[in-house]
């Protein structure tokens, strides 16, 4: 899917967003500047969420809207033990919440089996490329309503 600007990319969250439900797990990855960051705020927005300012400080941001949100930005864990030192399982398997990750590949080994992997390429200062992997039930479920 080829977004070319941020109003594009509001579009795509709201799109994407109508599908998202408690219990997921939105697994973002992308680059520095890719946008990640931006795509977990509109998502937000989407559930009535204002105040959902870049985790990038604070590693758990919890935001409640219409549903409850579990943003989680790992970029500053060095050692995927890190995880244990937080509710990780709160997070990565959220009945009453939906959680959005950022640099969740730090933490490999611990990541749910069940995320939707959606991937964020950067072509240039505003276009994207954003492609959600084809390998689960519900990824395949959200690229089936994505595309019509
Ligand atoms: N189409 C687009 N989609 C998303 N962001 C865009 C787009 N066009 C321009 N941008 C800009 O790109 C930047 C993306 O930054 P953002 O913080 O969301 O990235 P990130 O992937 O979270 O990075 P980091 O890994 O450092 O947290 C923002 O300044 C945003 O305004
Ligand atoms: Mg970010």
């Amino acid at each position: 899917m080829i977004i070319n600007n941020l109003d594009e990319m509001k579009i795509f969250a709201n799109k994407l967003a109508s599908q998202l439900k408690e219990g997921d797990v939105l697994n973002l990855i992308g680059e520095m500047s890719a946008g990640k960051t931006t795509l977990a705020s509109f998502i937000s927005k989407y559930f009535s969420i204002d105040d959902s300012s870049s985790p990038t400080f604070a590693i758990v941001n919890i935001y409640e809207g219409d549903i409850k949100i579990y943003h989680l930005d790992l970029y500053r864990f060095d050692e995927a033990d890190e995880i244990l030192d937080i509710d990780y399982e709160t997070y990565f398997y959220p009945d009453d919440g939906l959680t959005i990750l950022e640099w969740g590949e730090n933490v490999a080994d611990y990541l749910p089996e069940e995320m939707i992997n959606l991937e964020i390429r950067k072509i240039d200062e505003n276009k994207r490329e954003v492609t959600i992997s084809d390998d689960s039930r519900r990824e395949r479920q959200l690229n089936e309503y994505l595309s019509n």
